[in-house]
């Protein structure tokens, strides 16, 4: 063997393992803010390869063309599953920050990425927690009819019943939901 070709194939065993942590949630449990404090500490402590596809952030770029129909949050995620799947399959955590209402959507996104490279994140708080947060004035303004297809006051958010992890904002610090992600996903020898 030559030594350029045992160096790849050392790297190749040293690649870490991809995987998506899929975030779902109510606007405003905290998705986002978890999603940030997770690539931070992975970057930082585990030099790893994290990329954020938060839904708010997608919408500006891939799914310009789509509005908040059942059939359009559906699309959105499906094209989210997409880039989850080549960036996870290349050795990068992907983080999804995503409402993602709807069961069937995050039910495709497991098969399209694959279960052992699936996470499904339950950030899990009450619409009345959710509704005093409020940090982007959406609540305030879907009861006052300026928005219409709110999830959890218009539209429907469909609970998972079976999450890999239910992360109760309303009761854990940011701080503490990032160890408990951390001990999960270690658990399932995602990490380090
Ligand atoms: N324990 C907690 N964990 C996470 N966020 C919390 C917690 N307690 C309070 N917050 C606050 O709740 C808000 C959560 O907002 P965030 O933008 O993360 O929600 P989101 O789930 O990403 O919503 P959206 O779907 O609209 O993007 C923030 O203002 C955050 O500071
Ligand atoms: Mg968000």
């Amino acid at each position: 063997m030559t030594l350029s070709s045992r160096v790849t194939t050392e790297s190749r065993n040293l690649k870490p393992r991809g995987f998506t942590i899929w975030m779902t949630g109510l606007s405003g449990s905290g998705k986002s803010t978890l999603a940030n404090l997770l690539k931070e500490k992975y970057e930082k402590e585990f030099g790893r390869f994290v990329e954020i596809l938060d839904g708010d952030e997608v919408r500006k770029g891939l799914s310009k063309d789509l509005g908040l129909s059942k059939e359009d949050r559906e699309e959105h995620a499906r094209r989210v599953s997409y880039l989850a799947k080549v960036l996870s399959r290349n050795g990068v955590i992907s983080i999804v920050a995503l409402i993602s209402p709807y069961k069937s959507s995050r039910e495709r996104a497991k098969e399209l990425i694959g279960a052992d490279k699936f996470v499904e994140v339950y950030v899990k708080a009450s619409l009345n927690a959710c509704e005093r947060r409020d940090p982007k004035g959406l609540y305030a303004k879907a009861r006052k009819g300026e928005i219409t297809n709110m999830t959890g006051i218009q539209d429907p958010y469909e609970e998972p019943t079976a999450p890999d992890i239910v992360i109760d904002t309303e009761k854990y610090t940011p701080t503490e939901s990032v160890s408990l992600l951390t001990e999960g996903f270690e658990a399932k020898r995602l990490l380090p």
